[in-house]
């Protein structure tokens, strides 16, 4: 069968392109100027955080109460953060513009300059936020592999976490990550959390019980809880159970939880003193927040259960669907624990059939997807995604797959 998809100067057809080298082709776009002509709605599966506030999250914004909350007078704002501090049960909370933000100024607020951090290689920290740690706070990022399911071998952090000695820089933070995007969603278990926190408290209990360590600050744990709610579900725990082993978490309200913006930031009183100062600094202290803050409770109340058990559930329909085309190569059920999957188009066509599978969905199917390297793509469902949008998401993979490598 041949496809025809309508380009601004020609129609092209995709089976033309079967069986080519296309190793120097960024994307189907290179070739030639590009409009996209079909009749489909979009369906956007490049990440969470494309979702579009709903007329009753709008609603709930237009009537929130507000006031300026760099003097702490905004009650949504306000209302907000004690709901957050009470949900993790942790001592103080701060609303943030982003995630990106509130995980920065958390390292800024446990770090001093020259410090070192210990990250997994593989975290949103090291590789997504454009190195703002190290620009900004002049910390160090000093990285451990990170194994299949987002955590990292302890024996890693062991031997990562820096002697007492004037030619090292000091120690001051691990930062872990759950779920663990880059590894597809996955849920760090809260065994090795609770491991996590044994080595670094023996570690801090023998400095401070060692001459050498006078005046050494303790080592703090950092959760880039960017989707702990996912999290959360998966595994049937309550928030604040699950985060009980980590000193501070950056939670999104605008992943998942489908809120246009916002994160806050959980730790304890003095950290959070510390960082209302940091935010200001960066320029984050926002207004009248409380218009954004209450979206944040709104998807709190409306967003947290059913709406991400169907993201789950659709993903692994998505997966299984996938399962027939030959093309690909997917992770097994059980590695799929949340709302993100991550796949290798294998299809023959030289180098790069991701990024060729990634356009053809697009031009021809109004399908995005998220197209990493040449064979890498990621899906994530989230609440503007129907069971439908699902069953075509499938079948346009297959019918493109097979116009392209057969
Ligand atoms: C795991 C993780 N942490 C942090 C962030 C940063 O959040 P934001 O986009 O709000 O800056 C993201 C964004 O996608 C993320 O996936």
């Amino acid at each position: 069968m041949h496809v025809r998809v309508q380009f601004l100067t020609r129609s092209i057809n995709l089976s033309a392109f079967r069986g080519r080298n296309f190793s120097n082709v960024r994307n189907l776009c290179d070739l030639q100027p590009i409009k996209i002509v079909n009749e489909y709605k979009p369906i956007d599966l490049r990440s969470d955080t494309v979702t579009t506030p709903s007329a009753a999250m709008r609603a709930a914004m237009a009537q929130a109460e507000v006031g300026d909350d760099v003097y702490g007078e905004d009650p949504t704002v306000n209302l907000l953060q004690r709901r957050m501090q009470k949900l993790f049960d942790k001592e103080a909370a701060l609303f943030f513009p982003s995630g990106t933000q509130s995980n920065l100024v958390a390292v800024g607020a446990h770090c001093e300059r020259g410090d070192e951090v210990i990250l997994g290689n593989q975290s949103h920290i090291f590789w997504y936020e454009g190195g703002g740690s190290s620009s900004i706070h002049g910390v160090a990022f000093h990285t451990v592999p990170n194994l299949v399911d987002g955590d990292f071998s302890l024996q890693a952090v062991k031997d990562a976490i820096r002697e007492d000695n004037c030619h090292y820089p000091s120690t001051s933070l691990v930062c872990v990550e759950s779920t663990h995007n880059k590894t597809g969603g996955r849920v760090l278990k809260p065994a090795f959390l609770q491991n996590l926190r044994e080595i670094i408290d023996e570690h801090n209990n023998r400095v401070k019980q060692s001459n050498s360590g006078g005046g050494k600050k303790d080592i703090k744990i950092h959760m880039d809880g960017a989707r702990i709610f996912n999290a959360c579900l998966y595994l049937g725990m309550p928030v604040d159970i699950y985060t009980q082993h980590v000193d501070t978490i950056s939670v999104c309200l605008s992943k998942g939880l489908g809120a246009p913006v916002g994160s806050v930031l959980l730790g304890p009183k003095a950290f959070i003193n510390k960082a209302i100062r940091l935010r200001k600094a960066l320029g984050g202290g926002m207004r009248q927040a409380g218009i954004l803050a209450a979206a944040g409770l709104y998807a709190l109340d409306h967003h947290t259960g059913d709406v991400l058990r169907n993201d789950h559930r659709r993903t692994q329909t998505l997966l299984t669907g996938l399962r027939q085309i030959k093309d690909l190569r997917l992770p097994s059920a059980e590695h799929v624990e949340t709302n993100i999957l991550f796949f290798d188009v294998v299809g023959k066509c030289g180098t790069s059939a991701g990024k060729l599978l990634a356009d053809a969905l697009r031009v021809k199917h109004n399908i995005l997807v998220g197209s990493y390297g040449d064979t890498r793509i990621r899906v994530v469902c989230h609440l503007n995604i129907s069971d439908a949008d699902i069953q075509r998401t499938i079948a346009a993979i297959k019918s493109t797959c097979e116009e392209l490598f057969q």
